[in-house]
């Protein structure tokens, strides 16, 4: 039944909220978003959607504590613990054992609440990497649709009641007990890649290991599930698992996931995806459209700066942050609240310099490059070569640029080594040479003595 059958009410306050709070619930299962929204409207003593609705206008305020009764952000560390033994005994190592030891892990916690299944996993991962190991293999990303229970898991902090399912070894080596509660270890909280995401509309990541969504599909509508289990399907590399919460099922048509345990929901890649399933994973196409030539190109192209092995970024004339590819997250330490920014308020900016890059190119009209950039940050120094190209509408007016970042560090220890090592060569030739030329003196003084000796006897 559609919401509109049920009840025409309530789906003018979905249009509004939509519209006005940017939020699209219509793909939530409409029973459980009404007793949530009765249970808001009691609370203020409303009796119909419609005079909630009037209310909404009057209070635009009232869009947070509306989402927050809505958006369910219950969690809790290792819930359902035999799962996560499960994951922690036999999935977690089969994905290191697939791995070259140089390979990224990627992992991503989607629908991670206030954050307890991010540090949840983050404690195994560790207990299994060892602390080095993780902070050079494991790439972490968390993300909900729900900004201030982002806030939340990225400050880490937890009360006592919280940390309860902790068990305690782990409680005192990863959290610091202090007046505020149970801090979790900065270091590896900073590890982790937190970000804003609609799973329901955003593009997803790519190339995950590990894909937890726990408790997150149950609240959709099939097929919204259907469409987010499509996106899924395209995150996970081959190998990859999927890990959903132990009162969900998979309702999709066709056999796209198997189970790996039904028991504790660990799922890992079936079929393969439709070109009709690929057009679904785009940003905001869950609608089934006739696709033009050019919407399929433009798609394409999309997908070929997203899964670019090179961190790429498009800066506005402006100077605003476009759009940028995970690589450049991870680069940069992007997370999705930080689109549409200033580039020179972001990190990137101590390396570029927009205003002068869009000078350069409204003069010349042609990419260029900057090479051997400097960056120091707190995790060294870092040299990139930076390819930029004017991105130009088609009457050629400037509209911004595209950047590519090269990480050419290595090169450069390189090149330093190579002329240390000349230099210590031209020195050992420059010794060698004095050093025949005092021997050719010694031997000449040699020849002198031995004649004068002769001429005396
Ligand atoms: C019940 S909590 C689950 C938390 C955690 N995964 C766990 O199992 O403990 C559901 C989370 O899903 C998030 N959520 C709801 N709709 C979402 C959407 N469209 N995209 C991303 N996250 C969403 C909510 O904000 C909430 O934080």
């Amino acid at each position: 039944m559609s919401t509109s059958e049920v009840n025409p009410e309530f789906d003018a306050l979905l249009h509004y909220l939509k519209q006005n709070c940017g939020y699209d619930l219509t793909g939530y299962k409409p029973d459980s978003l009404m007793r949530r929204l009765q249970r808001r409207m009691q609370q203020l003593g409303i009796e119909n959607y419609t005079s909630y609705l009037q209310y909404l206008q009057a209070h635009p305020q009232e869009c947070a504590p509306l989402l927050d009764t809505i958006l369910i952000n219950f969690s809790g560390f290792f819930r359902d613990r035999n799962a996560w033994d499960y994951l922690a005994n036999t999935i977690i190592p089969q994905i290191i054992t697939s791995k070259q030891p140089y390979e990224r892990i990627r992992v991503w916690s989607a629908g991670c609440a206030s954050g307890q299944e991010v540090y949840t996993l983050v404690m195994l991962l560790v207990e299994i990497l060892g602390i080095e190991q993780y902070l050079q293999r494991v790439q972490l990303f968390a993300t909900d649709i729900d900004e201030v229970a982002l806030k939340q898991a990225q400050q880490g902090i937890y009360n006592e009641n919280e940390v309860a399912d902790i068990p305690t070894q782990l409680l005192s080596k990863y959290f610091e007990q202090t007046e505020q509660g149970y801090v979790f270890c900065p270091q590896l909280r900073r590890s982790i890649i937190f970000g804003r995401h609609n799973l329901a509309v955003d593009a997803p990541m790519s190339k995950i290991d590990l894909l937890v969504c726990r408790n997150v599909l149950i609240y959709f509508k099939r097929e919204t599930q259907a469409s987010i289990l499509v996106r899924f399907h395209f995150a996970l590399t081959d190998k990859g698992f999927l890990f959903l919460g132990n009162s969900e099922s998979l309702l999709n048509d066709r056999q796209i996931f198997i189970p790996v345990s039904l028991k504790h929901r660990i799922y890992t890649k079936g079929e393969k995806l439709g070109l009709d399933e690929h057009l679904l994973i785009l940003p905001q196409t869950h609608n089934r459209k006739v696709v033009d030539p050019l919407t399929t190109k433009i798609h394409i192209w999309q997908a070929a700066f997203k899964t670019s092995p090179f961190a790429q970024l498009a800066v506005s004339y402006g100077g605003c942050l476009i759009v940028a590819n995970e690589q450049a997250y991870a680069l940069f330490g992007l997370t999705n609240s930080n689109i549409g920014a200033l580039v020179r308020d972001l990190e990137i900016g101590q390396i570029v310099n927009s205003w002068a890059l869009m000078r350069q190119l409204n003069r010349d009209r042609h990419p260029f490059s900057l090479k051997n950039i400097k960056w120091v940050n707190d995790n060294g120094t870092t040299y990139l070569d930076i390819h930029i190209t004017p991105i130009l509408d088609p009457e050629g007016k400037l509209l911004g640029a595209n950047l590519t970042f090269i990480d050419v560090t290595q090169y450069i220890y390189l090149k330093d080594e190579i002329e240390r090592l000349n230099s210590t060569l031209a020195r050992v030739t420059q010794e060698l040479h004095l050093t025949k030329e005092v021997l050719n003196s010694t031997k000449q003084e040699l020849n002198n003595t031995q004649k004068e000796s002769k001429n005396i006897h």
